[in-house]
C-alpha cells in the first residue's frame, strides 16, 4: 500500500483507508460493494484516457442532439464494460445512449453521464463523471429519493470520487499507487457567499434571475464558475458554501441539465452533505423521471442560498 506524501493534509491513518476498506468499514453490503467497485475502476480508466486519448469529434449525436466527442463515447464504452462485468448490474442508462439497455438479471440500475463538461477537456479544466445507483427494472418513474448511492468523480489535478451511500458523503483522492485513499469521510456544506451563475444569457429574458443575481453581486459574494457541473458544484461541497444555478428560460424552459443523469445524483450528494437542492418550487429528488432527456431547472447548494433561490423565483 502506498504511504500518503503531507501533501495530504490527513491524519495518516484515515489517509490509509481505500475506497474499499472505506466501503466495508460502514457495512455496505456485497452487491452495492461490488458495483462502487466497478465505478471506481471506471473513474480510474477514464482518468487515464482524458490524460492522452483524441480530444476531437467522434462524429455523432446524443440523445440530446448534441454532437459527441471520442471521449464521451470512450467514457460511456469504459463504463459499459465495467458494468458489464459486474453480475448485480442489470440496468444502464447514460446520457450517450438512446435508451436505458438491461444488461443481466442484475436488480441494480446505474444511470450516469459519463463525462460531464466534455467541451471544456480541449482548453484543460476540470470534467467529471455523473453516477445514480438505484434498484430498479427501468429509469421511468424513478424519484431522486429511490437512489440508493450517488458518486461524482473529478478530473482535475487530481482525480477524485465525491460518495454518498444515503449516510454522509465521503471524498476520496487518487494516490500515486493509483488507488483512492478516503480525505474526509464527513463533508458538510453550511452558508457562505460563493456563487456558480450557469446560464446567465436567462438574465436578458427574466428580470427575477437578473435581480437574484444582482442579489450575489451586490453583497459581494466570490464567482467560482467553471462552466463544469460537476468540478462547479463539487468546490460547493468542498469549501462548505455556495449556490449553483443553471435556470429555464423561454428559450428552453427547463434549462439544460438532465433530472436523471446529472441533478438528481447530485442532489443526492448535496443533501446528504446538509445542503439542499430545487427546481425553484419542488425538490429536486422527488421529481418523479417522466423520460430520460428530462430536463429540470436547478440551484443547488447552501440551504439558505436554495431558499433565496425560491423567494426570488417564485
Ligand atoms: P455535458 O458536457 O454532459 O453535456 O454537460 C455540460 C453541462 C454542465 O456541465 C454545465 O454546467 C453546463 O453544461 C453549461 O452549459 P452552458 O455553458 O451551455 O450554459
Ligand atoms: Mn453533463
Ligand atoms: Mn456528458
Amino acid at each position: 500500500m502506498g504511504i500518503c506524501k503531507p501533501y495530504f493534509r490527513l491524519n495518516p491513518l484515515v489517509c490509509m483507508k481505500t475506497f474499499c476498506e472505506y466501503l466495508k468499514s460502514v457495512g455496505v453490503d456485497d452487491e452495492l460493494f461490488a458495483i462502487l467497485g466497478s465505478l471506481k475502476d471506471a473513474t480510474k480508466r477514464i482518468a487515464d484516457h482524458i490524460v492522452t486519448a483524441d480530444r476531437g469529434k467522434a462524429g455523432s449525436m446524443n440523445i440530446f442532439g448534441e454532437e459527441q466527442l471520442e471521449l464521451d463515447v470512450l467514457s460511456d464504452k469504459i463504463i459499459q464494460e465495467e458494468c458489464g462485468e459486474n453480475p448485480y448490474v442489470g440496468l444502464l442508462a447514460s446520457e450517450e445512449l438512446p435508451d436505458e439497455i438491461k444488461i443481466s438479471d442484475g436488480e441494480y440500475g446505474v444511470c450516469y453521464d459519463p463525462l460531464d463538461g466534455s467541451s471544456l477537456v480541449d482548453v484543460n479544466l476540470a470534467v467529471g463523471s455523473i453516477f445514480g445507483i438505484y434498484k430498479t427494472g427501468s429509469f421511468i418513474g424513478v424519484k431522486g429519493t429511490d437512489m440508493i448511492a450517488a458518486m461524482a468523480s473529478v478530473y482535475g489535478p487530481r482525480t477524485t470520487i465525491t460518495l454518498t451511500i444515503g449516510d454522509g458523503v465521503a471524498e476520496f483522492v487518487r494516490c500515486e499507487d493509483g488507488d483512492f485513499k478516503l480525505q474526509n469521510d464527513s463533508i458538510k456544506v453550511g452558508e457562505g457567499k460563493m456563487f456558480a451563475p450557469g446560464n446567465l444569457r436567462a438574465c436578458a429574458y427574466r428580470d427575477d434571475y437578473m435581480k437574484l443575481t444582482e442579489y450575489w453581486i451586490r453583497e459581494e459574494y466570490v464567482l467560482r464558475y467553471s462552466g463544469g457541473m460537476v468540478p462547479d458544484v463539487n468546490q460547493i461541497l468542498l469549501k462548505g458554501k455556495g449556490i449553483f444555478s443553471y435556470p429555464g428560460y423561454e428559450k428552453a424552459p427547463d434549462g439544460k441539465l438532465r433530472l436523471l443523469f446529472e441533478c438528481a445524483p447530485l442532489s443526492f450528494i448535496m443533501e446528504q452533505a446538509g445542503g439542499a437542492s430545487t427546481d425553484g418550487k419542488v425538490r429536486i429528488l422527488e421529481k418523479e423521471v417522466e423520460s430520460l432527456d428530462q430536463r429540470t431547472p436547478i440551484y443547488i447548494g447552501s440551504k439558505e442560498e436554495v431558499n433565496r433561490c425560491e423567494e426570488y423565483l417564485a
